[in-house]
């Protein structure tokens, strides 16, 4: 394969199972673009609302990146609280502690989200935002996540269902080739589904379930964080579409998004439960 296709695949969602691998800058860069969308923002306060963070709690985000969500979990503990950020890839958490050095109560380790490296019911609540369908074995980290959470307290994942999104377009069948090539380079593209069992096999008390589905028409944003562009590249490659029925795809696409009539949609399913 040649250095080039390798680039594109390292680009893939999936390869943020291991970015300091890769291109680290350009995942980071990817990161930002999604905290600038108001929907993902949404979401996400969402996830702080199902944690029941409240001033004075010590409290985690697994798979923290950059740590944007991590610093904003601060505004609620407060002062008299702490988060903490955890993140498997050492160019994140570099990059998370330079970004927030200043914030009190805010500290980034890295680790590996199934083993966390801190004592047994140590925290009040725990999250994980679109980590676990790239973790080796997401069973694993919601075990860890739960040893490290205090009885009555909260665990809360997130999760995009990735086969479910959806970009308008005139050719369907396309669209399932870009969406499928998308799925399959995570490690896990169903596990949002699987969220409920998981909590429930696993004990968990007071489940909650929130799907929230996420639009946008800003194609540039899309094309961005899903980097649209090389996947396709790598659908075509693969054989999977024609070169001119991607680039007539693409072309479609662009049209759209020209005269106002582009939209993407993805749901992300969030998933929170009490330790008993
Ligand atoms: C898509 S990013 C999400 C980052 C952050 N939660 C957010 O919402 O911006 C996935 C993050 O999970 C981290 N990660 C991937 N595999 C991990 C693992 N096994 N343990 C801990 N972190 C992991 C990556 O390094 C990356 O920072």
């Amino acid at each position: 394969m040649s250095g080039e296709s390798n680039k594109t695949l390292d680009r893939q969602l999936g390869a943020f199972a291991n970015v300091d691998n890769t291109d680290h800058a350009d995942f980071i860069e990817r990161l930002d673009e999604m905290h600038g969308l108001d929907s993902f923002k949404a979401y996400k306060l969402e996830t702080f609302r199902l944690m029941r963070v409240a001033p004075g709690m010590a409290v985690a985000d697994v798979g923290c990146g950059t740590g944007e969500d991590a610093r904003g979990l601060s505004s609620f503990v407060g002062e008299t609280g702490h988060v903490t950020g955890f993140d498997l890839s050492e160019a994140m958490i570099a990059s998370a502690k330079s970004r927030h050095a200043e914030v009190t109560g805010l500290g980034f380790q890295q680790a590996s989200a199934d083993a966390l490296g801190i004592a047994d019911n140590s925290l009040d609540a725990i999250r994980a935002d679109r980590v676990l369908i790239h973790v080796p074995d997401p069973s694993a980290t919601i075990d860890e996540m739960i040893r490290v959470t205090r009885p009555g307290g909260r665990i809360v994942i997130s999760e995009p269902d990735m086969p479910g999104f959806w970009v308008a377009s005139d050719d369907h069948a396309t669209t399932g080739v870009l969406v499928g090539a998308i799925s399959k380079s995570c490690r896990h593209p169903y596990l949002p589904r699987d969220l409920w069992a998981l909590f429930r096999d696993k004990g968990l008390k007071d489940l909650e379930i929130t799907v929230r589905t996420i639009t946008s028409n800003e194609i540039g944003a899309i094309a961005k964080v899903l980097d649209l562009q090389a996947v396709m590249t790598l659908a075509t490659q693969a054989g999977l579409v024609a070169p001119a029925t991607a680039e007539a795809w693409m072309q479609d696409v662009m049209e759209r998004a020209q005269t106002g009539r582009f939209v993407a949609a993805l749901s992300i399913v969030m998933m929170s439960g009490t330790k008993s």
